[in-house]
């Protein structure tokens, strides 16, 4: 049967786990929390106060973890399915609408922006990626820090493993099998990843093909983009992190590669 297609650039952040946040919380399970609890851990290390924006919130568990060790937490996206289910799954933080691309909830009114799995790298052009950044320093306060965590781009320079052939997974939801087979390529030219997924469900229903992609940023490049639009890199490393393999636990400190699949960033806010 030929899949449907989804996920075209008019509407880049539809795709069938997003508009599915139950399925997204299926398909990367965080039972332990341990995103919410690294992002907790760098903003105590980083002397952090309790404002915290989370961009790119998702389903909002990790909104909603930051918000129970007693932060006052706003958590926004653009999928209005993400957000619904955070308003009802995940409640606490304040969730609202917002595009990583270029947003404006007020100046100086958080402590620190949180920005995890990859949601940065929805940024795909230089200009969305400037507008990032300056929507951040406008929210933060004096010497407010920005956290992000997401793939690495260095790591697909010389290596072809991720790249070679598609990888398969498969697991259960709501009594019916989801089978996913995911291609990634390399746009040189546009420095993406692209990914197509082609999803079929045991259920009888049309498969469906879904096409997405992530900026390729390099580590150097990054702090590069942080001191062009006023932030000065604390930590700039490949782990270890929530998504690491191993992953991160409490005690452990940021190594000081930037070779592996994951890239981790805290940056402040610089004067004035
Ligand atoms: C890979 S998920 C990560 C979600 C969450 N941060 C987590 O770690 O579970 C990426 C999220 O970014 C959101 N997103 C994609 N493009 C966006 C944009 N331009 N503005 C705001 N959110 C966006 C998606 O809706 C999705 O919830």
């Amino acid at each position: 049967m030929t899949p449907t297609t989804v996920g075209s650039a008019a509407a880049s952040v539809r795709n069938l786990l997003t508009d599915n946040p139950e399925l997204y919380e299926t398909r990367f399970p965080d039972p332990e929390r341990l995103a919410g609890r690294w992002a907790e851990d760098c903003l105590r290390r980083h002397g952090a106060g309790p404002r915290v924006l989370d961009m790119g919130c998702g389903t909002g568990r990790d909104a909603a973890y930051l918000h129970g060790t007693g932060r006052e937490v706003t958590g926004a996206d653009l999928s209005e399915a993400m957000l619904a289910h955070a308003r009802t799954h995940h409640p606490g933080p304040a969730y609202v609408r917002a595009d990583l691309h270029s947003f404006a909830l007020g100046r100086g009114i958080f402590d620190a922006v949180v920005c995890l799995d990859s949601a940065l790298l929805y940024c795909h052009t230089n200009d969305q990626l400037g507008g990032f950044l300056d929507s951040c320093r406008q929210a933060l306060a004096p010497g407010g820090v920005l956290i992000a965590e997401m793939r690495n781009g260095a790591y697909f320079l010389g290596r072809t493993d991720l790249l070679d052939a598609p990888t398969r997974n498969a697991f259960t939801w709501q009594g019916a099998v989801y089978r996913s087979t995911t291609t990634l390529t390399v746009d040189h030219t546009a420095q993406l990843l692209r990914r197509t997924r082609v999803w079929t469900v045991d259920d009888g229903s049309p498969s469906v093909e879904q096409h997405s992609a992530w900026r390729l940023l390099f580590p150097q490049e990054l702090r590069h983009l942080m001191a062009a639009h006023g932030f000065e890199v604390l930590e700039l490393h490949d782990g270890p992190g929530p998504r690491t393999e191993p992953p991160w636990r409490e005690g452990l400190s940021p190594g000081s590669t930037a070779d592996a699949d994951r890239l981790h960033v805290v940056a402040c806010r610089t004067a004035p």
